[in-house]
This record gives structure tokens, sequence and C-alpha cells, in this order.
């Protein structure tokens, strides 16, 4: 049977795929049907309105959205919609991502765009942070996710080893 789709990552540019595979890993890892989509708010802009005035008729929960430079992506998407968008900032080449995150954190109140880290430590916690929202919903994602927990404590030594 065909997973619903719960989660929907979308990106600028097939340039901001190398980091957001990283959150495609960790959902792939939870068995969470998903779906990835190129959507530029500046080359693109009729996609961009089109996927988010239509997002929430699908059976999508939480909208994971990366970009870099001038990050316009994920802030549009979270005015157009109310579903949950996490904003991932890519790590540019000329300011090394502190333009994407700018860009994606500073949002005027009432346009809500909580923002992971820069690159792709951002990338695999927008994905456990979609998890986890859903894990308030579905039982067996959440008994994956405190199993995924525990076993990543587990796997911290108590001293370091030589390299
Ligand atoms: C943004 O411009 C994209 O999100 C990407 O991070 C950046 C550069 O895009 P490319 O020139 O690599 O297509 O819109």
């Amino acid at each position: 049977m065909k997973k619903k789709i719960l989660i929907s990552i979308v990106m600028g540019s097939q340039s901001d795929w190398r980091t957001l595979q990283n959150s495609e890993s960790i959902i792939k890892q939870f068995s969470v049907g998903y779906e990835k989509k190129i959507v530029s708010a500046h080359r693109t802009p009729d996609r961009l309105y089109n996927y988010a005035k239509k997002i929430a008729e699908t059976n999508v929960e939480v909208i994971i959205a990366g970009a870099g430079g001038a990050a316009h992506l994920p802030g549009m998407i979270s005015s157009l919609t109310h579903l949950p968008v996490l904003g991932v900032p890519i790590e540019s080449k000329s300011l090394k991502g502190l333009d994407s995150l700018l860009s994606i954190v500073q949002m005027p109140a009432g346009i809500p765009l909580p923002t992971l880290a820069i690159g792709k430590p951002g990338a695999i916690n927008a994905a456990l942070t979609a998890i986890s929202i859903l894990a308030n919903k579905y039982p067996e994602i959440k008994k994956k996710l405190l199993t995924f927990k525990k076993n990543q404590t587990k796997s911290i030594k108590k001293k370091p080893q030589n390299e």
C-alpha cells in the first residue's frame, strides 16, 4: 500500500538538494511518506503560489522548506498556508549561509517560521522536528522517535577514543 504523504520537502533550487537530502535520509529511517519539490520564490513565483495555496488540501501535515541567499521561499510559504513550515537555511558560497539564516529567521510577528541551523545539521533537525510534530498524532511514529533518541544516547561513549 502507498504511504500517505505527510511531509513535503521543498527547496529553492536543485543545488539545495545536497543539503536537504539529509532531511530525506532521516524521514526514510522513520518510514514516513514524503514528497520533494523544487519551488523557487524568485524564478518560479507562480509555482510557489500554487504550491502554498493548495498544500493544505493534501495529506501533508508539515513542510520543510530550504533556501539560500535571499531566501524568501520558506517565509512566503508560511504566509500562504496555516501548515507548520520549518525553515532550513542553505549554506551559501559568498556568506556561508548567514544571509540565508537571517532571511529565514527574521520573520515579522504573526508569520511563524521555526528556523533550524545552517546546512546539514539544520536539515537533519528539521526532519526530526517534523517527525516529533507527527509523533503527537501517530503512535507508531512516536514509538520510533523514542527508540531513535534512546539509541542515540546509548551510542555516545563515556570516554573519547584516539582517532
Ligand atoms: C536560492 O538561490 C536557492 O534556494 C539556492 O540556495 C540559491 C542558489 O540557487 P542556484 O543558483 O544554485 O540555482 O533561490
